[in-house]
């Protein structure tokens, strides 16, 4: 690999920008596209990641906060408008950001005028857009499935006797990808904005799209304490075998990518789907590197935190890369408990400069380069809707306001009440009280992406991990040409002693120790969970 062969995605971070929280502009309490162009500066210089992901700014009823979309051709005047979108895309590309934009394949707002057309009679010509089934003799629904909201996957529709599938709310249906007139039609609407410009899509729930043709049941989960992602509750007491995941999946993935090939590029497909066994993820890249750019990989959110699981994890995965495919790794997002809340403050700091210096394009979440914590939200401030149904599960603690200053609403909003409530600790942990303080999260960030930008081996380096540790360190190498990159971390709560007997050089960054500059020889001595780059 070299610079010229290294595309821009496979050198890009990605920072997720859940537009709801992150910057108003209109003083209503709830973000805009015209507040990102705003920080487009922060997020550019002062920051200094690649591309942005900003999920959905599309009209919507806001069942599930733009995840149902009502029109995939315009923007929903809460966040602004099309003029709008384009000052956004104009500015974020003259500061050198790629603008992904968030693309919901999977299922429409039941306010879509498809989906209106396609319940007002059983002729209509999109009755078949969607998924339509007669009930069981006994009315009961069509098959078992379940929605991962909660409940059957099934919504009787009494005006045309029939049951429509929705694999999330029932305010979601489910489109029928079986369909070819509804791909052309969704094709359409990505080449919408690509003429637009943007840079790529991340694809929402794409392992939703296509189900098992016979729509047998699902199995019954027998084990669920082996299940590796958090309970979704009810959800999990089924083996998910036939109601997503059919490999029909491979040729829609295809056809999205031609899609893509025909514009300059290139322009990505990151893909959001869970899956947790690396053989199986690589799939997705396509047996020729043509479906997913990067198929989203949730590992380090659920895996152990120690050196061993760290390591194995990430071993596993590069084993599994088949040629030509790049990784991509995520430690926070919108669905997730935040980072700083999961880990701790030392741990944290030792996640991101795990997360900035593995080989693959790492994908960060608005705040987490603030160390934000969940918010407190209590039951009667409970937005999202899987909240409402299973407070347990609710996102909501981690989509609350970005905090720019310690002024009122932490430079957020002018309105007396975000949307969320800000977390509590919003005060000391902001933008404006981190930036001059060189041991803020967010001066480590930026260390931690400076370095990256200037260094090769890490953006596009090999990665080898080394048996130099003592037991509960991680110690690997990216290298480039001559270029040679050490990073370690203690995952102990105990200082830990390394032989490097053939490494002489010196400290770059350090998560938590006011060490930087100093040289290594021979031997490295480690804090208690501190993690080094040593270049
Ligand atoms: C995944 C998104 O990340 C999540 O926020 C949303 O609720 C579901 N897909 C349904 O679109
Ligand atoms: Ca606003």
């Amino acid at each position: 690999m070299s610079e010229s062969t290294h595309e821009w995605w496979q050198s890009a971070v990605v920072y997720e920008i859940y537009i709801r929280s992150f910057k108003d502009t209109n003083g209503d309490g709830v973000g805009d596209l015209d507040g990102i162009t705003e920080k487009i500066d922060y997020l550019s210089e002062t920051l200094g990641v690649d591309a942005l992901w900003v999920t959905p700014f599309y009209p919507s009823p806001m069942a599930d906060f733009g995840y149902d979309v009502s029109d995939y051709r315009a923007v929903h005047p809460l966040f602004g408008d099309l003029a709008a979108f384009d000052r956004l895309v104009a500015r974020a590309h003259e500061a050198g950001l790629r603008i992904i934009v968030d693309f919901v394949p999977n299922h429409t707002s039941y306010k879509h005028p498809w989906f209106t057309e396609s319940r007002s009679a059983r002729e209509t010509a999109r009755r078949d857009w969607y998924v339509w089934r007669d009930p069981r003799p006994d009315g009961s629904p069509p098959n078992n499935w379940l929605s991962v909201f909660g409940g059957s996957a099934w919504e009787w529709d009494e005006n045309t006797g029939q049951y429509y599938l929705h694999s999330f709310l029932k305010e979601q249906p489910d489109l029928n990808w079986r369909n070819s007139a509804l791909k052309s039609a969704m094709y359409d609407n990505m080449r919408f904005w690509l003429d637009r410009d943007v840079d790529g899509f991340r694809l929402d729930a794409v392992m939703f799209m296509m189900k098992d043709p016979e729509e047998r049941d699902n199995p019954s989960n027998e084990d669920q304490a082996a299940l590796m992602h958090k309970s979704l509750g009810a959800y999990d007491a089924q083996l998910h075998h036939h109601d997503q995941g059919h490999p029909d999946i491979h040729g829609v993935f295809r056809e999205m990518r031609a899609v893509l090939e025909e514009y300059n590029g290139p322009r990505i497909a990151l893909g959001e789907l869970h899956i947790y066994d690396p053989v199986r993820l690589v799939a997705f890249y396509g047996e020729r590197m043509d479906e997913l750019h990067m198929p989203a990989n949730f590992g380090l959110l659920k895996v152990p935190w120690t050196a061993a699981g760290v390591r194995a994890l990430v071993d596993n995965l590069e084993a599994a890369l088949p040629d030509g495919a790049w990784a991509n790794y995520v430690m926070g997002n919108h669905d997730d408990q935040r980072m700083a809340s999961k880990r701790g403050e030392e741990e944290s700091r030792q996640a991101a400069v795990l997360l900035l210096t593995l080989r693959g394009s790492p994908t960060l979440y608005y705040g987490d380069e603030l160390g934000m914590r969940e918010a407190e939200v209590t039951p009667n401030q409970i937005r999202d809707p899987w909240g409402i149904a299973e407070p347990h599960l609710t996102r909501d603690g981690c989509r609350t306001p970005m905090a720019w200053s310690p002024s009122q609403s932490a430079g957020f909003t002018s309105a007396d009440e975000p949307w969320l409530p800000l977390s509590s600790d919003w005060a000391d942990r902001n933008v404006a009280s981190q930036l001059d303080d060189p041991d803020s999260y967010l001066s480590l960030y930026r260390r931690l992406l400076t370095l990256r930008k200037q260094s090769p081996a890490l953006r596009m380096g090999t990665y080898r991990a080394l048996d130099a540790g003592p037991e509960q360190c991680f110690v690997y190498e990216r290298m480039h040409e001559t270029e040679r990159v050490l990073v370690a971390i203690n995952f102990s709560s105990e200082p830990r002693s390394i032989d490097l007997a053939d490494f002489h050089g010196r400290i770059a960054v350090s998560s938590d120790r006011p060490r930087e500059g100093g040289t290594v020889a021979g031997s490295l001595a480690l804090g208690a969970h501190e993690a080094l780059i040593l270049v």
